[in-house]
């Protein structure tokens, strides 16, 4: 049941006393080209396939994209491998495809927002080639190099890499250079200030292009100290404490503020918010002229095979909101490229619970304080592959792990159970927009299997059905949009210890918003203490009523208490 009017108006004047900004305000919906839609039948999304899709994205209410990268590759890491940061991959297009789709975005009100990979670059960048060609070559130091004479390097872990080794060695200089991904992906020296500016002057130029933001990939990684100190035993396993935020991090970030962000309307997000809330606030306080919004992994890392306790959610989320109190912004998600499907992993993707539960988890994310980061596809429900044999999975991370853990003799049964849950792929198979072979993404070869569910699970299908996620969401995004209280009001969580339901209102000026939500596929009661017979109805995911606190399955409901 959807009840839509508007209170934007009403609520503009009486908000002067916060901070706004438009992107504490908008949307953001994550592209993934290269699974959006195909234009040339070469089984790639691409760029002139988001272009015919543009209508589509308006019409979802978002206002921001978020591109996965889009430039020049050899997609060792589906594009986060970048060989030259000033050209258009060829699978996606041209650079005159790239000013058509940004015009067409900002004709229609939406922003864009550009992945900025330099943390590392493509081991095909001209940069690495001239790097490792000599020891004297100007661009040695854009790179890290140990050389051989001085032994082993001190051992440090790689995510990607086959055997979680960050060194590679390399013959032609008698050296190795690091990796904290795959072999591909060296990761480049931010110590040296010439490769700063180079990447500034890389940012200028999109930003001259009338781009609206960037994501700061990996980049919690980029600042190191480049005496590569040996770490304690152990270590390997907690990358995040001892890889990220070292050495002057901030100072390049306050740098990059100084000689580009600050210079444009742009936003930015750090992928990554370090350790604890002091570092997450550290990148993102106004007055530190970093960046703006904190994209912190806690609340995604959640969900397990064995499913996840909903106090700890609660929990995770409460305690991150009440940091974030009185400065600083934060991102809300529980999905991007990099995981399983939303609904697979946070909701319940029986064909009995997909849609209902599907809609709850979007109520959720639309009405809690913080920017919405919103992944392409789970607006219909789109659940995780189903694959089960290796030959079905593209992702380099996924096959790496694959190849070491063979090599190592472990249980392949086991690690084929454990990545059709978690492997990146699931969320990376072609979006379903209809019944048609190859869902209407291509009419080639997928690059990538398409979801055999697409011939029920599709936009088309779901364009007609008034109760289906995608016209949900499309409400859901538009309430958000009208209640500027969901977007700064105070959040306070009801309830507590019910360890299936998850209550709260959000407050601001005299108006409160109740937000109740049933986590469980059995019936459950929530005692929030808020008479409900003096609340108003704003929407629900099911066609009645939440009956004093009494919720269905997955039941989501959104009422203005009076
Ligand atoms: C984070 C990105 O989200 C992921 O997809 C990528 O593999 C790594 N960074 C390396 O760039």
């Amino acid at each position: 049941m959807i009840c839509t009017f508007s209170y934007a108006q009403a609520n503009l004047n009486r908000v002067d006393n916060i901070d706004r900004k438009w992107w504490k305000e908008a949307v953001v919906y994550q592209i993934y080209p290269r699974s959006f839609k195909d234009s040339n039948d070469d089984g790639i999304g691409d760029l002139k396939g988001i272009i015919s899709k543009l209508d589509y994205i308006k019409s979802l209410g978002v206002d921001v994209v978020w591109l996965n990268p889009i430039y020049s590759s050899p997609n060792d890491d589906n594009g986060y491998d970048v060989s030259d940061y000033r050209n258009i991959m060829k699978d996606f297009g041209t650079m005159a495809d790239f000013n058509e789709l940004l015009k067409g975005m900002h004709e229609r009100g939406i922003k864009l927002v550009m992945d900025l990979v330099v943390n590392h670059s493509s081991d095909e960048h001209e940069w690495f080639k001239q790097s490792r060609s000599s020891r004297d070559n100007p661009y040695r130091e854009y790179y890290h190099w140990w050389n051989a004479e001085k032994g082993k390097p001190p051992y440090r872990y790689s995510l990607f890499d086959v055997n979680h080794d960050a060194w590679r060695y390399d013959s032609l200089t008698n050296a190795y250079y690091l990796h904290y991904f795959s072999r591909k992906q060296p990761d480049l020296n931010w110590e040296n200030p010439k490769l700063r500016h180079e990447v500034y002057d890389i940012m200028k130029f999109w930003a001259d292009k009338g781009i609206d933001g960037f994501r700061l990939d990996a980049f919690q990684f980029a600042a190191k100290d480049t005496t590569f100190p040996a770490f304690p035993n152990g270590f390997e396993k907690n990358f995040t404490q001892y890889y990220g935020m070292q050495g002057n991090l901030h100072g390049y970030l306050q740098e990059m503020n100084r000689e580009v962000l600050s210079k444009y309307k742009v936003m930015s997000v750090a992928e990554g918010a370090g350790n604890n809330f002091e570092d997450a606030h550290n990148l993102v306080d106004a007055g530190r002229d970093e960046l703006n919004i904190a994209y912190a992994f806690d609340g995604v890392g959640i969900a397990t095979r064995k499913g996840y306790s909903l106090l700890h959610f609660k929990n995770v989320f409460s305690r991150w909101d009440s940091a974030f109190v009185d400065k600083g912004w934060l991102s809300i998600f529980l999905s991007n490229h990099d995981q399983a499907r939303l609904v697979s992993r946070f909701g319940n993707d029986s064909p009995k619970f997909r849609a209902v539960s599907a809609k709850m988890l979007m109520t959720f994310l639309m009405t809690m304080r913080g920017t919405p980061f919103y992944y392409n596809g789970d607006e219909l429900g789109m659940t995780n592959a189903g694959f089960y044999k290796i030959e079905d999975y593209r992702d380099v991370q996924t096959l790496n792990e694959y190849q070491r853990q063979k090599n190592l003799g472990a249980n392949l049964n086991e690690y084929l159970q454990q990545i059709s849950f978690e492997s990146r792929d699931n969320g990376r198979t072609p979006f379903q927009w209809n019944n048609s072979a190859g869902a209407g993404f291509t009419s080639g070869t997928p690059w990538i299997m398409v979801n055999p569910n697409y011939k029920t699970i599709n936009a088309e299908a779901q364009e007609k059905d008034n109760e289906s996620p995608l016209n949900y969401f499309r409400h859901i995004v538009k309430l958000r949009k009208d209640n500027l209280v969901l977007v700064y009001g105070k959040y306070t969580l009801l309830d507590k210890q019910n360890p299936d339901t998850y209550s709260y209102t959000r407050e601001l000026n005299g108006k409160t918003l109740l937000i109740l939500l049933n986590f469980k596929s059995k019936s459950s009661v929530t005692n929030t203490g808020i008479d409900l017979k003096k609340a108003k109805l704003l929407i629900d995911n099911y066609s009645h009523p939440a009956n004093n606190g009494l919720l269905m399955p997955y039941e989501a409901a959104v009422y203005e208490v009076k």
